[in-house]
């Protein structure tokens, strides 16, 4: 077996999908998942994009031990610059730059001819090589350039340094054919090519990022990139989970094998969804919630008699279990520390007193606590920044009927520490709750986006709400959870105004 290496970029082009803006304590907490999950290199961020950016590369750099973590830069001097900044204290720092290759991009972005592409690709490798020992380089728009000239261009920044080349399918164009051709042909044109890893990068706006992947491999590709859940740019990038569950299901087929613990692909793709606010379709390959239903009569019956008639992968294997009760309304402190543990999460003392009240109010309102609620508790407490005075909601009243227009009365402790109360009437109940919370605080909304669903199933589950707001022209997403849907609607609209604020009190402070 060829072991792949698997380059996550869920933190970079993941978060590039749009209404997706994690905070750096989210980052991190993706990370150290990534960490957990196998993967063999991370993109942490583009740190020359923004402060905030730098910030969590840095952080991310600092932390991660057994995972290489990387940065996205322009071959552009200051962005390198940027970027050794924030990955210098990274275990395994590497970098990696990108240029475009195609000729519409070189022609009408970069307003470059060919030869000047080659000489920037490479004054800009040589340049980083003088801090970075791993240099990836891409040639942005691989898929539509002319292979002639990508073979070229990669034979010199081989020899200017670069110890990855990565080949994008920027725009999803390919086709598998096509593109296990591209990797063929680059095997077999570039004389140094050895030297180095050859990557894949592959986005799915004709839904083949995952094939195109595949199909890279079988033709030289010893590196593949993509996201958790396939999240990225307009339609995303390929989902590493079903690229990694791939090649082990068909391993008669594939000689190839990845670092991956797949016992972990569902507490990882659970964590970006709830971090992204990106809901995974229920039919979704792998990590979908109907990936493992059989409905019809004649595959239940299939399946009790042999799981294999209609099973290809088992829930277990990719970390789902029966998801039943496993902690009740006697449950002690100590039992629910070892769960939280086992489920992923080391909490400070005061979080875990917090995670365990929340817990506990659940088991009054819940009959079974499942570990999908716990983990939505979990996550909500771990990423919470609790040092910055932020708006808290001390009680809500929805009056709603089909007779009446619907109100809301709100009572709200400000950041001042005021506490401030309104009641407003609107056409719906989430509409009246939401414009009297609006009423209560001093910043400019607008809602952009709202949507609800239940974590895991039954009458009694939890509801989880995820918001989007523009607030004072800066779009912050939010989420809630809670046993009530209109709960849940509420903390998530409060959780984006309070986001809000953190960034600005954050911004505000590296400005002091
Ligand atoms: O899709 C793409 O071309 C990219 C590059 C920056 C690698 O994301
Ligand atoms: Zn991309």
């Amino acid at each position: 077996m060829k072991r792949i290496k698997i380059f996550d970029t869920t933190l970079r082009d993941g978060e590039q999908s749009p209404g997706v803006n994690l905070n750096q304590i989210e980052k991190l907490e993706i990370a150290k998942q990534l960490e957990r999950f196998g993967v063999d290199r991370m993109e942490a961020g583009f740190a020359a994009s923004s402060k905030g950016d730098f910030n969590a590369v840095k952080e991310i750099a600092n932390t991660i031990q057994n995972t290489s973590v990387t940065g996205l830069a322009r071959c552009v001097k200051s962005d390198i610059d940027i970027s050794w900044e924030a990955l210098k204290g990274a275990k395994y720092p590497r970098l990696h730059l990108f240029l475009a290759t195609s000729p519409i991009h070189m022609e009408y972005k970069l307003k470059k001819t060919p030869e000047e592409v080659v000489e920037t690709a490479v004054n800009m490798v040589k340049y980083a090589k003088e801090r970075f020992q791993e240099i990836e380089w891409s040639a942005e728009d691989a898929s539509r350039s002319d292979k002639e000239f990508l073979a070229h261009i990669i034979e010199k920044v081989i020899d200017a340094g670069a110890t990855v080349i990565n080949l994008p399918d920027t725009v999803g164009y390919a086709t598998p054919a096509e593109f296990g051709a591209l990797f063929k042909y680059i095997k077999e044109n570039v004389p140094n090519i050895d030297k180095v890893d050859l990557s894949c990068h592959c986005h799915n706006d004709l839904g083949m990022a995952v094939a195109n992947s595949i199909a890279a491999v079988e033709n030289g590709a010893t590196q593949v990139e993509g996201t958790i859940n396939g999240i990225g740019e307009r339609a995303g990038n390929a989902s590493l989970e079903e690229v990694a569950v791939a090649l082990k299901i068909r391993s008669d087929y594939y000689p190839y094998e990845t670092g991956l613990n797949l016992k972990e692909i569902k507490r990882t793709s659970d964590l970006v969804s709830k971090l992204t606010g990106m809901h995974i379709q229920a039919n979704k390959a792998i990590t979908g919630r109907n990936a493992f239903a059989h409905e019809s009569g004649i595959h239940q019956d299939g399946v009790l008699k042999h799981a294999s008639t209609y099973e290809i992968i088992t829930p277990e294997m990719v970390g789902v279990n029966s998801n039943t009760l496993f902690l009740g309304k006697h449950s002690g402190r100590h039992a629910f520390k070892d769960k939280a543990k086992e489920l992923g999460y080391q909490l400070s003392d005061e979080k875990l007193k917090e995670a365990f009240d929340s817990f506990k109010q659940l088991t009054d309102q819940k009959r079974e606590v499942t570990d999908d609620d716990l983990f939505t508790i979990l996550t909500e407490i771990q990423t919470e920044t609790s040092a910055i005075h932020k708006y808290k909601l001390d009680m809500f009243q929805v009056q709603y009927g089909t007779a009446n227009e619907p109100s809301a009365t709100v009572k709200l402790t400000n950041p001042q520490g005021e506490t401030v109360e309104a009641t407003e009437k609107a056409q719906g109940s989430v509409e009246a709750l939401y414009k009297t919370i609006d009423s209560l605080v001093n910043e400019e909304l607008k809602l952009v986006d709202y949507s609800l669903n239940s974590v895991g199933r039954g009458k009694d589950a939890l509801a989880e709400s995820f918001v989007q707001l523009i607030v004072n022209d800066e779009q912050v997403s939010g989420r809630g959870s809670a046993q009530d849907v209109l709960a849940a609607s509420a903390n998530a609209f409060l959780n984006a105004v309070n986001r809000y604020i953190v960034q600005q009190t954050t911004k505000q402070r590296s400005v002091d």
